[in-house]
């Protein structure tokens, strides 16, 4: 990271705290809900199947950059999926660094060719071991696995969404990150069970469970990029919600911390670890601060 983007973010964590502001500094794009996959435990796949047109894709970084955001995602749908004419997923990841955006990101399911060094992360999911991992998202294991060795950039983080059907391949995913080719770290969140997806959703026990294994592979080196000490308040579902820190963007729609921040309750069993830890930090709490700031150094 940059020392001009490290001072803009101590800056704004300052102000935000001392004056209790809610600004955003992270946001994400939603490209498309398009998805070339129907993983068990999504859903917002292919509810429109829009591929969102450039202009509005532009006007909406735009509008995301102005009202502060400087840490950017792209979501879907699947990412690498989206065209306009002879803009990609590339042009407009090295768009939003020409416009300012001092971190810019991507979430990918990895299943199509990658070739996105201009990214500063590229969030790749992968969900378990191979028969876990294909369990939930078809028989893709070996096509992402082959993509990941094949990458143009080592700017790879393995995202995995623990859920009843894989909870215990959290091993697993952490040997993968160490042991694969251009791939830095993996991130962690647990399922949120939207209304259609209730049945993935682990208790709290089982949460702790996992934690306990991740709290464990990061003490043995292993390259895990989520903040052990937010693991308390996820387990428990005690931080607070909704995240104002944090904005999505769909089809013009501006949504505070997530698209899911309209489904009634979800909130208070969210799964998201980003949520956690951006609130509990722009709270003030000092050992998310310390262990973030270390985290985002090794990493970004
Ligand atoms: C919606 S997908 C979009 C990007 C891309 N298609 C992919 O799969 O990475 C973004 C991430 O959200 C995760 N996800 C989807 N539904 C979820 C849920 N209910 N709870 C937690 N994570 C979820 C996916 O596993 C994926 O890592
Ligand atoms: S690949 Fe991503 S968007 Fe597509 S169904 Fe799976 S989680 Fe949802
Ligand atoms: S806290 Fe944020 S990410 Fe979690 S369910 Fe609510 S809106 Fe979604």
């Amino acid at each position: 990271m940059k020392i001009s983007s490290f001072i803009h973010f101590a800056a704004f964590g300052i102000k935000t705290i001392l004056l209790k502001k809610r600004s955003p500094i992270v946001g994400t794009v939603i490209l498309t809900d398009k998805c070339n996959l129907s993983c068990k435990h999504c859903s917002v796949n292919n509810i429109t199947t829009i591929l969102h047109p450039y202009a509005q894709i532009k006007n909406e970084m735009r509008q995301l950059y102005d009202i502060g955001v400087r840490i950017l995602f792209f979501c879907g749908g699947e990412t690498f999926l989206w065209k306009d004419g002879n803009h990609t997923l590339k042009s407009l990841v090295a768009e939003a660094k020409e416009m300012g955006f001092l971190i810019v990101n991507a979430v990918t399911n990895g299943t199509l060719p990658i070739d996105l060094p201009e990214a500063d992360l590229i969030l790749l999911s992968l969900d378990g071991d191979r028969s876990r991992h294909n369990a939930i998202r078809g028989n893709t294991y070996d096509t992402i696995m082959e993509n990941v060795k094949n990458a143009t950039s080592d700017n790879i983080c393995f995202y995995m969404a623990i859920n009843k059907i894989n909870q215990c391949a959290v091993r697993d995913v952490c040997i993968a990150a160490r042991d694969a080719t251009n791939v830095r770290a993996v991130s962690f969140n647990f399922h949120t069970p939207y209304p259609d997806t209730r049945e993935l959703a682990l208790s709290k026990e089982e949460k702790k469970q996992c934690c306990e294994v991740i709290s464990a592979m990061k003490q043995k080196g292993f390259p895990v990029f989520n903040l052990q000490s937010a693991f308390p308040y996820i387990i428990e579902n005690k931080f607070p919600t909704p995240c104002h820190q944090c904005v999505v963007i769909e089809n013009g729609k501006i949504s505070t911390c997530g698209r899911c921040v309209e489904i009634p309750g979800l909130c208070q069993e969210c799964g998201y670890f980003f949520a956690a830890e951006y609130s509990l930090l722009f709270r003030g709490n000092l050992k998310v601060a310390i262990e973030m700031l270390g985290t985002y150094l090794k990493y970004i």
